[in-house]
């Protein structure tokens, strides 16, 4: 499959813009997916992805999974897992937690640094890429499979952030 065949920008100029994209992107979402959040510490990955599931309502603590490496919520129709892999530097480690059953037909996995699972990582259907620009943020998104590329269009018919056009 040929990769980034639908991609879109936009420009997030504060927290709140996240939280409100993220909400949009929400109501998109139906299991199976796999996504994939990539930026430097602090460009705002965790802050998507808590904005995500509370908009999926869960209503209990959301802790980022720096230490704990995944943390799940189970949604009426299905499950999120959240995994942070920051601290992973060798792909056994993520043999030993039994990464790949976290990926079924009945979850919605995000992950923050997915370039640590190197060849474990399976097929992404949305990549999001942020980055710190200003005092706001800039985001990338590629479809990578037909699911991730309604996903894609979907966001690009319906947010209301401007389409950002700076080299990421
Ligand atoms: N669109 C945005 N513009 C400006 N600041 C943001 C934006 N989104 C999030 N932030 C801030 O940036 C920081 C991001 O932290 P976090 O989400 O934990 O980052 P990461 O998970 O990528 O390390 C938080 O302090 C948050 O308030
Ligand atoms: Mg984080």
């Amino acid at each position: 499959m040929s990769e980034q065949q639908i991609n879109k920008r936009c420009f997030l100029p504060d927290e709140h813009a996240s939280i409100d994209w993220a909400e949009q992107l929400a109501s998109h979402l139906k299991a199976p997916l796999v996504l994939t959040f990539s930026g430097d510490l602090g460009a705002g990955k965790t802050t998507i992805i808590r904005a995500l599931l509370r908009s999926l309502g869960i209503k209990s603590a959301i802790k980022s999974p720096t230490f704990s490496l995944v943390e799940s919520y189970r949604c009426p129709d299905f499950v999120v897992h959240h995994f942070d892999l920051y601290r992973i530097h060798h792909e056994e480690e993520l043999e030993y937690i039994g990464f790949r059953d976290f990926f079924s037909g009945q979850t919605i996995c995000c992950l923050e640094w997915p370039e640590q699972a190197g060849h474990l990582l399976p097929q992404v259907d949305v990549r999001f890429k942020i980055k710190m620009q200003g005092s706001g943020r800039a985001l990338e998104l590629n479809g990578l499979s037909p699911i991730g590329e309604k996903i894609v269009l979907a966001m690009q018919g319906q947010t209301s952030y401007s389409d950002d056009h700076s080299s990421l």
